[in-house]
């Protein structure tokens, strides 16, 4: 399976699909489970694992860590997106969370760091974290998460906030609020955007529209929505399973081409925005 890559940064091409592991790490009964998604998906060349200390308190990290142990796939050959908690992205606290998160990763280095929300510190102290983290090795890219367009024009006015490497938002077909500003204004500056909740957590697929589209070009409503997001270049995507199966039905977007037609009636069923809105988060 060809996965496509986008930029984040001169040294770290990042696939466009990955695997997301929110809820993941928080029970221990559900562990193997996710260890066997995890493996199955590296197996099936999906290297991009999205992460954050928050997921079951650390547990995803953990589990994520127990499942890369057992891979013969070289550590350089994945990528490991984690996130820091606004409240500890201090100076301090940005780099003494990152160490917590790689010590449960087994890993010695992120391939992104993102902060998970805008929060208290000022955005300078963190992003002068990051650049010290990422100085010392332990991470290759930093980005932000649930930044929305006045937050990333901020970022960029601190020193080495036009480092920014990605901003991970809410983003699919019934939450497409970010194409009105957000997007273009990324897109202008090569800022890759990574859409988180790429199937609104599965509910987008009880949509009568989004079925009946999917239906007369032969593929499923994941895969539609997955496919939909995939034809952006410059969009990644990080839709969570634990189900094997699952994984490879969303796996089927890649080989899905959306023509005109099917674009129009996508566009039709959900409305690109036509006034800017406040960005919303899950
Ligand atoms: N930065 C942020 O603030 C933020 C916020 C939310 C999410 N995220 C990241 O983005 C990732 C993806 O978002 P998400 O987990 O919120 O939602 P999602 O990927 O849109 O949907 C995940 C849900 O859909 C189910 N599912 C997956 N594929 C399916 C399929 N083909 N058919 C039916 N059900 C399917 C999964 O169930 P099973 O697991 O039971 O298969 C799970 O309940 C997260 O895991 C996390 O890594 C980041």
């Amino acid at each position: 399976m060809k996965i496509p890559v986008a930029t984040i940064s001169k040294d770290s091409p990042m696939p466009r699909f990955g695997l997301g592991t929110w809820r993941m790490g928080e029970r221990s009964s559900a562990a193997q489970a996710e260890i066997a998604v995890i493996l199955a998906s590296i197996e099936r060349g999906v290297t991009l694992i999205d992460t954050a200390e928050m997921y079951g308190d650390g547990g995803a990290e953990a589990v994520i860590g127990r499942a890369i142990s057992g891979t013969s796939v070289s550590r350089e050959n994945l990528s490991i997106v984690s996130k820091v908690y606004p409240h500890n992205a201090s100076k301090k606290g940005t780099i003494a969370a990152c160490e917590r998160s790689l010590k449960r990763l087994g890993t010695e280095y992120l391939d992104g760091y993102l902060l998970h929300w805008p929060g208290e510190h000022p955005i300078a102290e963190t992003v002068d974290a990051f650049e010290t983290l990422r100085a010392q090795g332990k991470i290759r890219a930093w980005g932000v998460s649930n930044f929305d367009l006045a937050n990333m024009q901020e970022l960029i006015t601190v020193p080495n906030g036009k480092k920014v490497a990605t901003n991970q938002v809410l983003y699919n077909l019934s939450r497409r609020s970010v194409e009105f500003d957000l997007l273009p204004w990324q897109r202008e500056r090569d800022i890759p955007t990574m859409a988180y909740s790429p199937i609104e957590q599965a509910r987008l697929l009880e949509s009568a529209k989004l079925k009946s589209i999917a239906y007369d070009i032969g593929a499923t409503p994941a895969q539609l929505a997955i496919a939909w997001l995939l034809q952006q270049p410059d969009v990644i995507v990080i839709p969570k399973t634990t189900h094997i199966a699952r994984l490879e039905e969303n796996l089927g977007a890649l080989s899905l081409t959306l023509d005109a037609t099917t674009l129009s009636a996508l566009d039709a069923a959900f409305a690109p925005p036509r006034k800017p809105a406040p960005l919303a988060m899950l």
